[in-house]
């Protein structure tokens, strides 16, 4: 097949292009990233002189460059994979600006582009969070649960969804929207909560846990998502929503103690701080289609990912410090220094 993958050099893109080049020998990819704070060339380091593999740097709502792009080609694309994204919550509620611009107008633009050009499939990445927040005893997420976005990232993503969806029923686009829950993984950018406590932790600095600690998560291991996805662009059904998830669902304090002994460190690391404002309070994701259509479950036990992960940070100290130095400084001390 050959590939266009957006936001290839972010943490769920970067992973994919690897491991689909790595099980798909006679693919080819184009990797296109803007590179913002989250893109990093480094992800894509061992690839980079690969005659398989080409990058292109640049932003999915330049409508010039996108056209250059897909006119570049001798001939369409097999796929467009959509990862990406302004992906950060937090930052949406600070500066949701950027958010409408990369997530809707950018998928807007990449949607044009396959109208104008074709492509086999369009896949956009898409998230838990467009169905808003769940109660604890509320019943998981379905595809066909009523989008309720709480945040302007996932009020950006949601509309994203409807802009794709709505390209297959009037232009019989053929389009697929996947929406998976929380990942963890190698070379996720340390602002969310699982690489965040991580860094903390290896630098014996305490873990700001917002509120109560007691928000729920649906934990998914990226090798799991990418599978998934591989699967999807196989077997999906064109038009159709498919819902990702790891089926395990932990509180970010069971995160927090689960990281603090893995590591060695004592319970006093833990730091509860006020809470994000619109915070959802539970995800899950009922992940039975995915089950009874494509035959697909995740593979990776969490205990073992989250080893895994712990790991992969502690090896990679120095891919850590090049983020953590600079901006990122400017970033902690804005969102946690006076939380
Ligand atoms: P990330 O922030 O790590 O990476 C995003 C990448 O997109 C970066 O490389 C960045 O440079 C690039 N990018 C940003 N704006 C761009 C633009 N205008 N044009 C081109 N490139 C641009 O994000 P991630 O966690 O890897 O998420 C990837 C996708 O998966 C996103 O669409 C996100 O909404 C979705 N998603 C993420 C999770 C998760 O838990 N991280 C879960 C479900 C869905
Ligand atoms: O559910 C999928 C989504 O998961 C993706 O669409 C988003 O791109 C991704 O960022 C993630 O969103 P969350 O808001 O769930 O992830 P985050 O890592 O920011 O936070 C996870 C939980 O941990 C959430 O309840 C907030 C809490 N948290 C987060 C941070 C960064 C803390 O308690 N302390 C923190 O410092």
């Amino acid at each position: 097949m050959r590939i266009l993958v957006t936001g290839a050099a972010g943490f769920i893109g970067g992973n994919y292009v690897l491991f689909r080049l790595e099980n798909y020998p006679g693919d080819t990819i184009v990797s296109l990233d803007k590179l913002t704070y989250a893109g990093n060339l480094e992800n894509l380091a061992s690839v980079m002189d690969d005659p398989r593999h080409q990058f292109v740097k640049g932003d999915i709502a330049d409508s010039n460059l996108v056209e250059e792009l897909f006119d570049a080609q001798d001939k369409r694309f097999d796929a467009v994979i959509n990862f990406a994204a302004e992906s950060h919550v937090d930052r949406s509620i600070d500066n949701p600006d950027i958010f409408l611009k990369t997530n809707t107008f950018g998928a807007f633009t990449l949607l044009e582009a396959v109208r104008r050009h074709g492509a086999g499939m369009f896949i956009q990445v898409s998230t838990d969070e467009v169905y808003g927040s769940l109660g604890l005893d509320d019943p998981s997420f379905t595809e066909t649960t009523t989008i309720d976005p709480s945040s302007p990232y996932s009020a950006s993503k949601a509309s994203a969804d409807f802009m794709a969806l709505s390209y297959y029923r009037t232009y019989q686009i053929p389009v697929i929207v996947t929406r998976c829950s929380n990942n963890y993984g190698s070379y996720q950018f340390p602002e969310k909560l699982i690489p965040l406590f991580i860094n903390n932790l290896l630098n014996d600095k305490q873990v700001p846990i917002y509120g109560s600690g007691e928000n729920t998560r649906d934990w998914i291991h990226v090798r799991d998502h990418c599978g998934a996805i591989n699967l999807i662009l196989e077997k999906g059904k064109s038009g159709d929503v498919y819902n990702i998830g790891g089926q395990c669902e932990k509180k970010n304090i069971e995160i927090a103690d689960h990281l603090i002994e893995m590591m060695g460190k004592d319970k006093s690391m833990k730091k509860f701080v006020t809470d994000r404002p619109g915070h959802d309070f539970r995800y899950s994701m009922d992940i039975s289609k995915m089950e009874s259509e494509l035959g697909w479950r995740p593979a990776v036990k969490f205990e073992d990912g989250l080893k895994e992960t712990v790991d992969w940070y502690k090896n990679n100290r120095a891919w850590l410090e090049k983020v953590t130095s600079g901006a990122y400084r400017g970033y902690y001390d804005k969102m946690y220094k006076n939380r």
